[in-house]
């Protein structure tokens, strides 16, 4: 068994808060942000939950499945809206989802660690799965330093994934942690963001490329065969130099870091759907998801693009696959 991209969606809150903006308040400028990250502008508002459902809504429509039939909502985020319960019951109970729900907390490798989770619980039995990846880092930002404020901004991300009968799109991926690592960035329970920025620019772009790496070794394909990487957008120069050490020309990045910021666990969804719909992914396509973050934690995936559109699976029963047909995964 495998699973299937069906749907997808984003969003953004409506206030843009621009480098120039953050000159009146800090003592950075817009130069020194574009050139040291690569970020012009980010946007900031919504509460997680709100964020997570318009995405949500959004994917659910385009695969156009009933959102009793999901059987499980998992949302990635490190910003929940309450300690208890998980911001994923709110979501649940606005968007009609049937089924479970749970929140996942592996920062910027959030998105990927709950796809590799949505992908192994359909193949263990679950029909669909709705997967967003949400956050309101602007509540946890310290607006006043100026190593951490130009960073971030708030965002969703979300796909709708569905069981099929055969390898699915996930071919192959790679998650991990370093836990000794777990102080270079942190936030304490009602504080902020504290970052040692050029520990974690070293670590990271170590941390992808090996990962990255491991996932096209275990797929049995090459960096020339990925047409699209989709990095987690912390810092233009971050992806840039994992880019290079990859093997993978810059211009097969998906980047929408410029317009958002890092969104942490939205950020990877945001920068494919918006690779999806610049149509810059075609039948067949490989495509590479790559992130880390606190933790420290990476996670990378390969997926086989395929356009919805020719799923033969997009149908809203629930009824299940022959186990005969199950096919088993990379080796
Ligand atoms: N404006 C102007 N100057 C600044 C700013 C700012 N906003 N921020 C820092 N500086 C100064 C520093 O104080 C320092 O000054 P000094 O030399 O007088 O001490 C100088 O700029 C250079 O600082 P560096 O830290 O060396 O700058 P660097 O080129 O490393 O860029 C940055 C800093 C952007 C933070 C980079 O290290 C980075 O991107 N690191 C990774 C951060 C990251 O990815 N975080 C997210 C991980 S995942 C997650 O968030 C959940």
């Amino acid at each position: 068994m495998g699973s299937r991209i069906l749907g997808w969606g984003t969003a953004l809150p409506d206030k843009v808060v621009t480098n120039s903006d953050l000159e009146k308040t800090l003592d950075t400028s817009d130069e020194w942000i574009v050139e040291r990250s690569g970020i012009r502008e980010r946007r900031i508002g919504d509460s997680t939950a709100e964020l997570a459902i318009a995405a949500g809504r959004q994917a659910l429509e385009k695969a156009g499945v009933d959102p009793a039939s999901i059987d499980l909502l998992i949302l990635a985020t490190t910003t929940p809206d309450q300690t208890v319960p998980a911001t994923s019951a709110h979501v649940q109970a606005e968007l009609g989802l049937g089924g479970g729900a749970f929140d996942l907390n592996a920062a910027c490798s959030g998105f990927v660690y709950g796809l590799v989770t949505a992908d192994a619980l359909l193949d263990a039995g679950a029909e669909r799965i709705l997967l967003i990846g949400a956050e309101t880092l602007s509540r946890i930002t310290d607006w006043e330093d100026r190593n951490t404020a130009v960073l971030f901004g708030d965002g969703g991300g979300a796909l709708v994934l569905e069981r099929v009968a055969d390898e699915g799109q996930l071919l192959a991926s790679d998650l991990g942690l370093d836990g000794n690592a777990r102080n270079i960035l942190k936030s304490e329970v009602g504080g902020t963001i504290e970052m040692d920025g050029r520990e974690v620019f070293k670590r990271a772009v170590r941390a992808m490329v090996d990962s990255a790496n491991r996932t096209l070794e275990r797929a049995k394909v090459s960096a020339d065969d990925v047409q699209l990487i989709v990095p987690h957008q912390a810092n233009i120069r971050i992806i840039q130099a994992a880019c290079d050490r990859l093997g993978i020309a810059r211009d097969r990045a998906a980047i929408v870091l410029d317009r958002t910021g890092n969104t942490s666990s939205a950020s990877i969804p945001l920068a494919l759907v918006d690779a999806i719909e610049n149509r810059r992914l075609h039948d067949g396509d490989l495509v590479l998801l790559t992130g880390f973050g606190a933790g420290m934690t990476w996670g990378s995936a390969l997926l086989r693009w395929q356009e919805p559109e020719s799923s033969s699976t997009k149908i809203t029963s629930t009824s299940k696959a022959p186990p005969s047909a199950a096919a088993s995964k990379n080796d």
